[in-house]
């Protein structure tokens, strides 16, 4: 069983051959002048069982993903499971404005073409694996892995910064072995979001605050300041899919003590692999 990683997913690939007891491929990956991908596959795969991992954000990672897909195949390979870590695109999920594409339907139509089965991470919309008609799909929970990293850092509440989510803030609660409550979120714009202010029980307690995504920074920076005036103690910002956008990092920085994501996308506050996880759903 082998394991080849795309240039956006190298720490995950290198801890899911460990968790999965298979070896780490020797890829060449490297770009022509004009940014195009070359890619080679420096082992034998016939017979094998491959996993690529390879999240596809941002978009040059798609390019990448497709032709290692395409260059596994050329090997007579037992079969491919392909790991999209980060599903970028999963957000535009049905058409809401005439004329728009459905992004995260196109880019599934596409994956498949290449692959045995299809594993991905958190997506944001979890109908998005439906579209996987052709191939076995799953989508892997990341919350035993916030849950595992929030365990050790003595955290007393976990928040979701909204209702949609509360769920997911309650499972991570249920690893650390503490409460779990939700914010009111409204989103004004792909910018700016509006936390109704609601009176919770921090007042010297360390709180972190779980979302799927960071991307600007926005949700979790508007409800950590809600927080800091309630007198909360510690505040942990925690997320699956770190994407950072812009200065979304310094924004957090201000309001939050520790910030961290999963290696669903490889970054600065990489803090816990989701790894053991892909793995066992890998195995069922
Ligand atoms: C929204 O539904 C997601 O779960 C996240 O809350 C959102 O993507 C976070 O975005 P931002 O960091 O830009 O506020």
């Amino acid at each position: 069983m082998f394991v080849v990683g795309g240039s956006a997913s190298k720490l995950l690939s290198k801890e899911l051959a460990k968790s999965l007891k298979a070896k780490l491929a020797t890829v060449e990956i490297k770009r022509f002048p004009d940014d195009e991908c070359y890619v080679r596959i420096e082992e034998d795969l016939d017979g094998e069982d491959v996993f690529l991992v390879q999240t596809t954000w941002p978009d040059r990672n798609i390019i990448e993903l497709f032709i290692l897909q395409d260059a596994i195949m050329e090997f007579d390979i037992g079969s491919l499971t392909t790991v999209v870590p980060y599903y970028g695109y999963a957000r535009q999920d049905k058409q809401f404005k005439r004329g728009e594409p459905i992004s995260a339907r196109a880019l599934a139509k596409l994956i498949q073409l290449n692959t045995d089965e299809f594993i991905t991470v958190d997506v944001h919309t979890p109908t998005v694996i439906d579209w996987f008609d052709d191939v076995s799909a799953k989508n892997v929970p990341g919350y035993p892995a916030i849950g595992r990293h929030l365990k050790s850092k003595g955290v007393q509440l976990v928040l979701s910064p909204d209702e949609g989510r509360a769920e997911n803030a309650k499972r991570v609660a249920d690893v650390v072995g503490c409460d779990a409550d939700f914010l009111v979120k409204e989103r004004l714009d792909g910018e700016t979001v509006q936390i109704t202010p609601k009176t919770l029980a921090v007042k010297g307690r360390n709180v972190a605050i779980v979302d799927d995504i960071i991307s600007t920074g926005g949700t979790i920076a508007k409800a950590a300041e809600q927080l800091k005036e309630q007198g909360a103690a510690k505040i942990y910002a925690m997320c699956t899919h770190g994407v950072f956008a812009g200065d979304a990092l310094t924004r957090l920085k201000a309001v939050c003590d520790e910030i961290c994501s999963t290696d669903t996308i490889e970054n600065p506050t990489t803090c816990v692999s989701v790894a053991s996880e892909i793995a066992r759903i890998a195995k069922d």
